[in-house]
Order: C-alpha cells, then sequence, then structure tokens
C-alpha cells in the first residue's frame, strides 16, 4: 500500500496548494523535489553544453546525459541504450517515426489507425500518407476503446503486404483503454509490418518491457511521468531505428561534411538529436524515473487500478452521470453531466478547486465511436487519494445546467 500523505509531501504544487483536488494528469503531471533540484543543480552548478567542450565539466555533463539514456533504457528494458532517442516529447517522436519512414512507404501501401487516437499519433500519418499516396485505415474498436484482435486481424487479411505500419497508443488518451500490445505484435509481425506504439499514457503507469512486448517503436513525454516539459523519449529496435531517415539536421548529429554536400551522420541515436539537446530536461527525466521506480511501477498500477475503481463505484450511482469507460482499468475515466456542456462541468468543478480536461482532449475523431466530441475526463496518479474523489463525485452530484449557469472563470 502507497502512504500518499508522505508522497503528496515531495511535490512542493502539494505543500503550496494544499486544497487542490488535481484529477488532470493524463494533461501533465506534478514534479518531485527530486525532480526539480536535479534541474536546479544542473543550471546553478554544471550548466554547459554536451559533447562539445574540451572541459572537465562538458566531459562530467555529457556521461551525466548518458547516463540518464541509460536509466531511461533500463526503464523501458531496452536491449541497449542506443536505442534511447531524447526527443521533446511524444508527439516529436512519433513524428520522428512517421518521416523516418517515409522513404520505405510507396503508393498505395497501408497505415492502420483508430479512432481513439491522440492528433499526434494520426496527423503526421495524414501527412506522410498523403505525400507517399498511401491509404490510412481504422480498426473497429469496441465502445470502451478495445482493440479486438479479430478485428486487426480482418485488416490485415484485407490488405496483405500492403500494410506496412500499425500505430496505436498503449492506454488511449481518453477511453484509457490498456491494449493487449504483445498480442497485437505477434499478429503485426506476422504481416511484416512495424507497430509503433504511443507510449504517453501507459509508460507513467505500468511495467513497460519493450523487449517482451515486442514493440518496434516507443513513444513517450517526460512531463506525464513526473519529469519535466519538452523532453520525450522515442525508443527504436536498434536496427530498426538506426535506418529511420533523420527529420532534423545540424550540429551534434553529423560527424563531418564538406562542401560537396557529402554529410557522415553521427551514429544512432546522436544523428537524431541535431543542435543543442535539453540537457537539463534528460536529467531531470531520469530523476524522474528513480523517483517512480523508488515508489515502484508495480504499487503504481496496481493503486491506481483501486481509485478507479473506487472512483466507477460511486459515480455510477449518481443519476446525472453518465460514464464512457466504466470498465477500462487505467486511471482515466472520461463522462458527461446530463444536458451540461463538458467545459461548463469543468468550469463548474474548477469552482470546487478540481482539476478536470474537458472537450475532445485532441482525439477529434472519438466521436466515431463514442457519439460525442465532448466529455470531461478525470484522470488519476499514484498521489491521489480516496478523500479526493470523494470531493469530486460530492462535486458531481451538483453538476446540472441550473448550477452551470453563468460559470467561466
Ligand atoms: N495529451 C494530453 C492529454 O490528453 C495533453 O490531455
Amino acid at each position: 500500500m502507497l502512504d500518499v500523505n508522505k508522497i503528496k509531501n515531495d511535490f512542493p504544487m502539494f505543500r503550496r496548494n494544499q486544497d487542490l483536488i488535481y484529477l488532470d494528469n493524463s494533461a501533465t503531471t506534478f514534479k518531485p523535489d527530486a525532480v526539480i533540484e536535479t534541474i536546479n543543480h544542473y543550471y546553478e552548478e554544471a550548466s554547459v553544453n554536451i559533447e562539445r567542450g574540451d572541459y572537465l565539466l562538458s566531459h562530467k555533463v555529457s556521461n551525466m546525459s548518458e547516463d540518464a539514456r541509460l536509466t531511461l533504457a533500463k526503464f523501458i528494458n531496452a536491449k541497449r541504450q542506443e536505442e534511447i532517442v531524447f526527443t521533446s516529447g511524444a508527439t516529436d517522436s512519433l513524428n520522428m517515426v512517421a518521416y523516418g519512414l517515409i522513404d520505405r512507404l510507396q503508393e498505395d501501401d497501408v497505415i492502420l489507425l483508430n479512432y481513439a487516437e491522440h492528433a499526434s499519433n494520426i496527423l503526421c500519418w495524414f501527412d506522410v500518407a498523403k505525400k507517399k499516396n498511401c491509404r490510412i485505415d481504422y480498426i473497429d474498436l469496441t465502445l470502451d476503446g478495445e482493440m479486438c484482435l479479430d478485428k486487426l486481424k480482418a485488416k490485415l487479411d484485407q490488405y496483405g503486404s500492403k500494410v506496412k505500419i500499425v500505430s496505436l497508443a498503449y492506454v488511449s488518451n481518453v477511453l484509457g483503454f490498456k491494449q493487449d500490445i504483445s498480442n497485437i505484435a505477434a499478429m503485426v509481425h506476422e504481416y511484416q509490418a512495424l507497430l509503433i506504439v504511443d507510449g504517453a499514457q501507459s509508460v507513467p503507469h505500468m511495467e513497460t518491457d519493450v523487449q517482451n512486448l515486442d514493440i518496434d517503436f516507443l513513444a513517450f513525454s517526460g512531463h506525464k511521468m513526473c519529469g519535466p516539459t519538452g523532453i520525450g523519449v522515442l525508443y527504436g529496435k536498434y536496427e530498426i531505428l538506426d535506418s529511420l531517415k533523420p527529420l532534423r539536421y545540424g550540429g551534434g548529429a553529423n560527424a563531418r561534411f564538406d562542401i560537396a554536400g557529402n554529410v557522415l551522420l553521427q551514429t544512432t541515436p546522436h544523428k537524431f538529436e541535431a543542435g543543442t539537446p535539453n540537457i537539463a530536461g534528460a536529467l531531470g527525466l531520469a530523476a524522474a524515473v528513480r523517483y517512480l521506480n523508488s515508489i515502484g511501477m508495480k504499487n503504481i498500477e496496481e493503486y491506481e487500478k483501486e481509485l478507479k475503481r473506487y472512483m466507477v463505484d460511486k459515480l455510477k450511482k449518481l443519476s446525472n452521470i453518465k460514464i464512457y469507460n466504466s470498465e477500462t482499468t487505467s486511471g482515466i475515466l472520461a463522462f458527461n453531466a446530463d444536458d451540461v456542456f463538458a467545459q461548463d462541468a469543468g468550469s463548474y468543478l474548477n469552482t470546487k478547486n478540481i482539476c478536470v480536461r474537458s472537450g475532445n482532449h485532441c482525439a477529434k475523431i472519438l466521436h466515431n465511436l463514442i457519439g460525442t466530441d465532448q466529455t470531461c475526463r478525470a484522470s488519476l496518479y499514484f498521489y491521489n487519494t480516496k478523500e479526493d474523489i470523494d470531493a469530486f463525485v460530492n462535486a458531481c452530484k451538483d453538476l446540472n445546467v441550473e448550477n452551470c449557469i453563468g460559470i467561466f472563470f
């Protein structure tokens, strides 16, 4: 069992905002002292560039940055640290894969997505498909957001060797369904396609073993796992990652070039990290991983499951609330109050010091599945408590049109 009151004390946001009920963890998470101190240490005591300076401090910080890469590699059980590319976040990682694979795609090739995906895992594929005259198709999901293996197989059978890419979120950001990634990977690989996984909503909340899951590429963001904003990871199996075309070129990513335009790139992963990297971000993200490990990813997953069950059971008793994903086990809950516009509901909850997200959550084609493009979303993390949920459910009791008249901030 987690000692959540002790844990909350690790976070300045909670120490300074004791009454805040923060249920928007799918959007971003709070940062513990350990992360903030690591970032401050870099800026106050080691604020130099890496991989460029012929002086001891630069050498030391370069090593710290590579240690951060190793920490991330171990966290997701990558085979080697060279399989970790630091990016600006999951969106950047997914764009790097999409444009990196562009030369492999031919006219009429197929990219398989689904209706629950976030914009970051759709728009780059739309653009790549347009540029290469490829086809995008969508794998059917259940109303809870589950990708059934027979539906995936039907699409793979339909297009056969034309399917080159299947890209999906491990946990979708609105419905929160945890996909059966290892069986999906087995099926996708049977058809020689690549499996790309958006781990933005999964990596922060559960153990991830990329080797066991047999994922080809995994994208995730630091700020959703207690790390800083502006840093994320692209994991790729080494040989496939190494074969990607870099999205950006510049200093640090090349070994040499000449006036004739001959360019020799650095080895992977450095060839994908052109320009001065987000050094503080990488160090801060590694600190976040150490912090999460000190709590234990299994403990985090179990605790969130329990909290989610508690929240669903209580909310189900309210006749004015419709829940869209009561059976999904992640800490994400999508709901609406009868006749109340989702953003008005969010604003009403704000008056009770409760933070949720409302709207389409960047999943702008999900309405094709659930029939609405406006929901409220409460999303949990390991620092939430049953008391947070009690306060949230109590506030939801009064969510009606009358109480929301004139609500704005
Ligand atoms: N992708 C984040 C969310 O779902 C911002 O809220």
